[in-house]
């Protein structure tokens, strides 16, 4: 900002003194601004950015001291020079006390008025790049404190997933949790860190199996009641493993009250009604809703309308009725799909993983590993966009982002190369082959969003 843009208000009843300082200080290249009391600056410091206030202590009306308050209050980033005579200089020292910067005294020598003026103005450019400084280091953190959280609960999520894929029955189980509840969590008009937390909480919700006897757990039939209440410890155990790694009450309490029963009449339960957190009564029934229309060793999947019924039945006894409601309000193409899709293609695991958990708020994540797998499933899903590695076994993606931008079918699906930092010649063959973008790694949570945003805009 040149000084001429910086902006100065001088406040005095007399307009001799007002026009005085104007002139001086106007020479120095400051902006000047006049007023002859409190209302009038008031007009002029809620239209102009005015940096610093020259202001006389005693005007008509409001008094320079009742001011300097209100505008330390108002306009806390504004700096307060109060103009007293020589006979009043306590009360220029108790407006020091209650907020302003300096003082000058009548009669005034000139070339000290500017001096304060430009020690003022310089005082104030450093005060605000330090604010400024403060607020990018205060965001960086927090974006690196939610970044670490992320990695550290996306390596649970990995385990989890582990667990459910050795059973076929309950494999995808908790992912398709996390779609249910968050289609309901937004149908309810959760904030969005609410529903960032509700999908976190579902997709560990079943993370304390991992300490239940497996012998119990891939028992065939009916669980007896001892049995029964050695998977329900999962509840307990889950939220004390999540607890210290997420460091988030809500996704913690997600683990530990997914089994309440909104009328409090399940065994052991501490929590009943509204007591039980809203995020943990969206999970039981995106839960139980997921777990009768699944196919289980010992029943046939429910058909939706069946589960539906069920539910119905079940409102205001074991759920809780506003959170059914929601779910009976829904079509069937709300859950889960109601959002766009994202094919990610990669081979490693944990990197499909990592990118589900970044993109999973806002689209509906589907994955392949290997470049065959994506052209196949780009051809009968037809996502809204490919995030796409380079180096996978069976067909690379450069290849597959060929095959994909050849076919008619799938040619207007824009596609994402991720290539590694450095590598020149991935680059150059990225940028020649038909992707729409490339992304290089390592890059942001927040840098893959804005570009994901702006190619499906
Ligand atoms: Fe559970």
């Amino acid at each position: 900002m040149t000084t001429k843009q910086r902006k100065i208000l001088i406040i005095d009843d007399e307009e001799a003194v007002r026009e005085l300082l104007k002139h001086r200080i106007s020479n120095e290249g400051y902006h000047c601004e006049v007023a002859s009391d409190a209302k009038e600056a008031l007009n002029k410091l809620l239209n102009n950015t005015i940096e610093l206030v020259i202001m006389d202590i005693k005007m008509p009306g409001k008094s320079g001291m009742d001011f300097l308050l209100e505008i330390r209050q108002r306009f806390p980033d504004v700096l307060i020079i109060m103009i007293t005579v020589i006979s009043d200089i306590h009360t220029a020292i108790e407006c020091i006390r209650r907020g302003a910067y300096d003082y000058l005294t009548k009669p005034f020598i000139l070339d000290e008025v500017v001096l304060s003026v430009k020690r003022g103005m310089d005082k104030r450019r450093l005060d605000m790049k330090l604010q400024n400084y403060k607020q990018h280091l205060e965001q960086k953190l927090k974006e690196q404190v939610k970044e670490l959280r992320e990695i550290s609960l996306g390596a649970m999520v990995g385990l989890s997933f582990a667990l459910e894929a050795k059973d076929s029955y309950i494999a995808g189980h908790s992912r398709r949790v996390a779609d249910i509840a968050t289609a309901i969590g937004t149908k309810l008009n959760l904030k969005k860190d609410q529903l960032e937390d509700l999908r976190w909480g579902s997709l560990l919700h079943d993370i304390g199996k991992i300490a239940v006897d497996q012998a119990i757990m891939n028992k065939p039939g009916k669980l007896s009641a001892k049995e029964y209440e050695c998977v329900m410890t999962h509840t307990i155990v889950g939220a004390s493993l999540v607890g210290p790694v997420a460091r988030n009450k809500r996704i913690t309490e997600v683990v530990e009250h997914h089994h309440a029963h909104y009328d409090g009449n399940r065994f052991n339960q501490k929590l009943s009604g509204q007591d039980i957190p809203l995020l943990a009564r969206i999970v039981a029934l995106a839960d139980a809703y997921d777990a009768m229309t699944s196919i289980r060793p010992y029943r046939a999947a429910l058909s939706r309308k069946e589960a539906l019924a069920e539910i119905r039945r079940q409102s205001g006894k074991q759920f809780d009725s506003l959170v059914v409601n929601a779910l009976l309000e829904m079509l069937p193409s709300d859950i889960g799909t109601g959002k766009r899709t994202i094919l990610v293609v990669d081979d490693e695991a944990s990197i499909r993983l990592l990118l589900r958990s970044t993109l999973g708020n806002d689209y509906m994540v589907i994955e392949a590993s290997n470049g065959q797998e994506a052209v196949d499933i780009a051809i009968s899903l037809k996502p809204s966009l490919i995030l796409m590695d380079i180096i996978m076994p069976y067909n690379d993606g450069l290849q597959a982002c060929y095959e994909i931008k050849a076919n008619p079918i799938t040619r207007n699906i824009p596609v994402v190369m991720l290539t590694s930092t450095g590598q020149e010649l991935d680059r150059r063959l990225c940028a020649g082959s038909c992707a729409d973008q490339y992304i290089t790694k390592p890059f942001s949570n927040s840098y893959l969003l804005d570009t994901i945003s702006k190619l499906l805009t």
